[in-house]
């Protein structure tokens, strides 16, 4: 079974990838929890299906949110700590979160948070969450403003992933994490391309075993960038590969029209293509990422959905900017990718003219 491990500033935590674990879930919750209480933690969609029988195998108290990305709120950070209060969780005590992203970062700040932090258990439920958000410590809640302004770091105990709760996740949720998997084999594994290339309908029909290599292999990779540089003082932002303009896009286009990995897709496009223009990227590289793209549906343009002028100036506004210009995560081979680049507003205007359909041909 694989076991990984992340060091992050307050220990180390386990990442456990077995499909099937899930039933072996309230035997490690009891270690980790001893005697102090816990409050399963899952939304609309997650609690039901996996929440309700975890809860009541461990004897824990349980609270489901709204599913969607609304509950990454004030309200709901408030409603949590009641929540806690009114379960009796003391200092000792530990949150589960059971779901996607949402779940994950929600239950992240509630349990920095509640009594100046308590424990958090992370059992991710879908693709992105799985191989992104519930490794690494980030955690955030949104405001009217924009996602993820208010958050913190908080390292879970314990990562548990159960691939075999990916059966009935929404096949539009499913390719949506895709593309963070995409991303992973494009900016630090050539051998994940390969598989990813060779198996794309063992993978699309979500065959248990190469998931469970895939999901693992992915972690590896998180796992190790965010024991290497926590606070993304370096080498972690190579994981914002492909998002510079695909959270841009994503703004753009209010959230509605793409998903996340559309987006990220779109955005992975336009930065090979900047790459390819400032002589980083080689030009194989950059069809090879085409060609992994469109095996798995993935959109590499936007046309019409967005106008260059105000995508780019949503670009600048990343938060990842530390005055200055934006810094470019850049492939320079396949499966490797450098941070920091700073880019040529002309290159940039071009790239993102090609892939929102209002610029010249080329
Ligand atoms: N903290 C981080 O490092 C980090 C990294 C990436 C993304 N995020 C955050 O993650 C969030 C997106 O997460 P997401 O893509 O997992 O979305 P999500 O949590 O909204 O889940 C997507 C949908 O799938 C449903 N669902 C979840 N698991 C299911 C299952 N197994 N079966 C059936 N339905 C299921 C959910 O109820 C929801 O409707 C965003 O808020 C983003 O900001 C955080
Ligand atoms: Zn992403």
């Amino acid at each position: 079974v694989p076991e990984l491990s992340v060091t992050a500033s307050t220990g180390v935590y386990p990442v456990t990838i077995e499909a099937g674990l899930i039933g072996r879930l309230p035997d490690r919750l009891r270690e980790i929890a001893g005697p102090s209480r816990v409050l399963v933690m899952g939304d609309s969609n997650t609690f039901p299906r996996f929440g309700r029988d975890l809860a009541e195998a461990l004897g824990a108290s349980s609270w489901a949110v709204p599913a969607g990305e609304s509950s990454k709120s004030w309200e709901a950070l408030e409603e949590g700590c009641r929540q806690c209060l009114e379960a009796g969780l003391d200092r000792g005590s530990t949150v589960v979160a059971i779901g996607g992203g949402v779940v994950g970062d929600l239950a992240g700040v509630i349990a920095a948070l509640y009594l100046r932090g308590i424990r958090l258990v992370h059992v991710p439920t879908t693709l992105l969450a799985m191989v992104d958000s519930s490794i690494g410590g980030k955690a955030a809640i949104d405001l009217p403003q924009g996602k993820n302004l208010v958050g913190v770091f908080k390292p879970p105990e314990a990562v548990y992933i159960d691939p075999e709760l990916l059966t009935d996740l929404p096949d539009r949720e499913y390719r949506s994490g895709l593309a963070e998997v995409l991303k992973y084999s494009m900016i630090a594994d050539e051998q994940l391309y390969d598989s990813l290339l060779a198996n794309r309908q063992k993978m699309l029909e979500k065959d248990m075993d190469l998931l469970t290599d895939v999901v693992t292999r992915c972690c590896a990779i998180k796992a190790g960038v965010v024991t290497r540089d926590e606070k993304e003082k370096g080498e972690r932002a190579i994981l914002n590969y492909g998002h510079t303009f695909g959270h841009a896009l994503e703004a753009a286009t209010g959230y509605a029209r793409l998903t996340h990995g559309e987006a990220i897709g779109v955005g992975m496009a336009v930065a090979a293509d900047v790459g390819v223009a400032m002589g980083v990227t080689p030009a194989g590289v950059s069809a090879s990422q085409a060609e992994l793209l469109s095996a798995y549906g993935l959109p590499q343009s936007a046309p019409g959905l967005a106008t260059v002028a105000e995508t780019l100036a949503l670009t600048s506004r990343d938060k990842k900017n530390r005055g200055g210009a934006t810094p470019w995560v850049l492939l320079d081979r396949l499966g490797h990718a450098t941070p920091g680049h700073s880019v040529d507003p002309e290159v940039l205007e071009r790239a993102a003219g090609r892939a929102l359909g209002s610029g010249e041909a080329g």
